[in-house]
C-alpha cells in the first residue's frame, strides 16, 4: 500500500533527563492544561502515557519515566517505540550523568532530540551554559550551528510550554509518521499492573485500531478486551495508531516492552501464549542445568 496515502498518526514523544530536572512537572503541566479543556474535568489517572490535542487539532502522545524500562527493552529488540526524545535539562543544574545517558539512548536509537531547558523561572538559571555543555556531549544546538532545537521552559509557571509543543509539532511534520487504521492491531506494552479489577496494561497502539472485543496476545499472556480506558480513566470504544490506552482482561500481567498483536480467536491467542510459556520454561530448564 502507498504509505503517503495513509493518514498521519500522532508522534510518540518520550521525556528523558536527569533525576529531578522536571520531566513529570512539565508533563503534568501539559496534561492539566489539556485535560482542563476536556469533559473529564481534570481527574487524571497517571498511566505514564497520554495524548494531548494541540490547537491545530493534531495530537501528541507523551511517555514519562515509567516508559523508560519499556523503551529500553524495545530498543534492545531493535524497535523504537518513540519518534522524538524531549531531553529535559534543568537550567540551574545543566548536563548531569543521566542527561548524558539519555543522549546516548536517543543517539543509539537514532531518534531526534528536542532540548527543553527547564526551570527557567529560577534565578540561578543559565540556559547558555546548558547549550555549551550539551555541545560537549554531542548535542549541537541551533544557536551553535547545530540542528537540535532548544526551548526555554518552566514546568512550574508554564512559560515556554506552547513553544515546546510547537517544536514537537514541527519536528513531527518533518518525520511524517503514518499508520493504517484498518490494519491488524500491533502495539507495545508500556506498563503492566494488577488492579482490583484485574490485570491491565497500558498499550501503545502502533498500527490498526484497537476495539472492545478484540483479542490481543502479548508475550505469554492474552486478553479479549473488555474495556478500553484513556489516560483520564474514561471508557473509549476504540483507539487508533499512535495512541496509548489501558487494556484490561489479561490472563497474566503483561510485561513492559512486549509486543501486543491481534489474534483471530481466543483459541489462537491461548495457543501462542502457551507455546511461548513452554519455550520459556525449556530455556529456564536448560539454564538451570548449566
Ligand atoms: P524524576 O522522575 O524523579 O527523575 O524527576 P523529574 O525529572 O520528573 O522531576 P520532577 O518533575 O519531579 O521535579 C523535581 C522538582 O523540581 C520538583 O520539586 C518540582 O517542583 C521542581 N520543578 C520542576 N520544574 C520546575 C520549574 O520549571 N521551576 C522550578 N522552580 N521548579 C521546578
Ligand atoms: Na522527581
Ligand atoms: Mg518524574
Amino acid at each position: 500500500e502507498d504509505y503517503a496515502k495513509l493518514p498521519p498518526r500522532p508522534p510518540v514523544v518520550t521525556i528523558m533527563g536527569h533525576v529531578d530536572h522536571g520531566k513529570t512537572t512539565i508533563l503534568d503541566y501539559i496534561r492539566k492544561s489539556s485535560v482542563a479543556a476536556t469533559e473529564f474535568g481534570g481527574i487524571t489517572q497517571h498511566i505514564g502515557a497520554f495524548s494531548v490535542p494541540l490547537v491545530s487539532g493534531k495530537k501528541i502522545t507523551f511517555l514519562d519515566t515509567p516508559g523508560h524500562a519499556a523503551f529500553e527493552t524495545m530498543r534492545a529488540r531493535g524497535a523504537n517505540v518513540t519518534d522524538i526524545v524531549v531531553l529535559v535539562v534543568a537550567a540551574d543544574d545543566s548536563v548531569m550523568p543521566q542527561t548524558i545517558e539519555a543522549i546516548k539512548h536517543a543517539q543509539a536509537a537514532k531518534v531526534p532530540i528536542i532540548v527543553a531547558i527547564n526551570k527557567i523561572d529560577k534565578e540561578q538559571a543559565h540556559p547558555d551554559r546548558v547549550k555549551q555543555d550539551l555541545g560537549r556531549h554531542g548535542v549541537e544546538v541551533e544557536e551553535y550551528g547545530g540542528d537540535v532545537q532548544t526551548v526555554l521552559v518552566s514546568g512550574k509557571t508554564g512559560q515556554g510550554i506552547p513553544d515546546l509543543e510547537e517544536a514537537i509539532s514541527l519536528q513531527s511534520e518533518v518525520l511524517d509518521h503514518r499508520a493504517d487504521p484498518e490494519a491488524n492491531v500491533e502495539g507495545w506494552v508500556l506498563e503492566g499492573t494488577t488492579k482490583k479489577s484485574g490485570k491491565v496494561a497500558t498499550v501503545l497502539v502502533r498500527n490498526g485500531t484497537l476495539r472492545q472485543g478484540d483479542i490481543l496476545v502479548a508475550g505469554t499472556t492474552w486478553t479479549r478486551v473488555r474495556a478500553l480506558r484513556n489516560e483520564a480513566g474514561a471508557a473509549v470504544k476504540e483507539i487508533g495508531p499512535g495512541m496509548p490506552v489501558e487494556v484490561d482482561g489479561w490472563r497474566e500481567q503483561p510485561i513492559a516492552g512486549d509486543e501486543a498483536l491481534q489474534a483471530s480467536s481466543e483459541q489462537q491467542a491461548a495457543q501462542i501464549a502457551d507455546l511461548r510459556t513452554e519455550k520459556l520454561e525449556r530455556l529456564q530448564m536448560a539454564k538451570d542445568m548449566e
